[in-house]
């Protein structure tokens, strides 16, 4: 298994998902090779939780980074899931080419690009804003 595949598995070891019992690790490899991970973070007013993908995404901002490669998502149950829709938005800031791959703790997996999940996402024009 690729090393990205096991820090993301890895995280999802960390989540904290009392609440939905859903448990996500996510491994972001940034354009240097370093890779900074993430696991989603649930709360008791369940709106305030946040995605494993949003906590790494921050975390490589927070170390400096903005440019990443290559993302891999972690998940039980019994298909690889897609980042959420908010979550590939997020992405889309930062690395629109972004490929994504989703592995299951059994070994099931699935791969896209970003441009295939998200093919119009959402950039701020700095023309005038009325
Ligand atoms: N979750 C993620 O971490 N990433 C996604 O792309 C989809 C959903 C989390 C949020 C919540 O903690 C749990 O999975 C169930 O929705």
């Amino acid at each position: 298994m690729a090393d990205l595949e096991r820090a993301a598995l890895d995280a999802r070891t960390r989540a904290h998902a009392p609440y939905s019992g859903f448990r996500v690790g996510c491994a972001l490899e940034l354009e240097d090779g370093r890779v900074v991970t993430g696991a989603n973070v649930e709360n008791a007013s369940y709106g305030l939780s946040m995605c494993a993908e949003r906590v790494a995404v921050g975390a490589a901002v927070a170390a400096g980074a903005r440019r990443f490669r290559k993302l891999v998502l972690a998940t039980g149950g019994n298909e690889p899931v897609a980042p959420c829709g908010a979550c590939r938005q997020v992405l889309w800031e930062f690395a629109p080419d972004l490929e994504i791959v989703s592995v299951t703790s059994d070994g099931r997996r699935a791969t896209w690009t970003l441009h295939e999940l998200l093919p119009l996402g959402f950039d701020l024009e700095h023309g005038d804003k009325d």
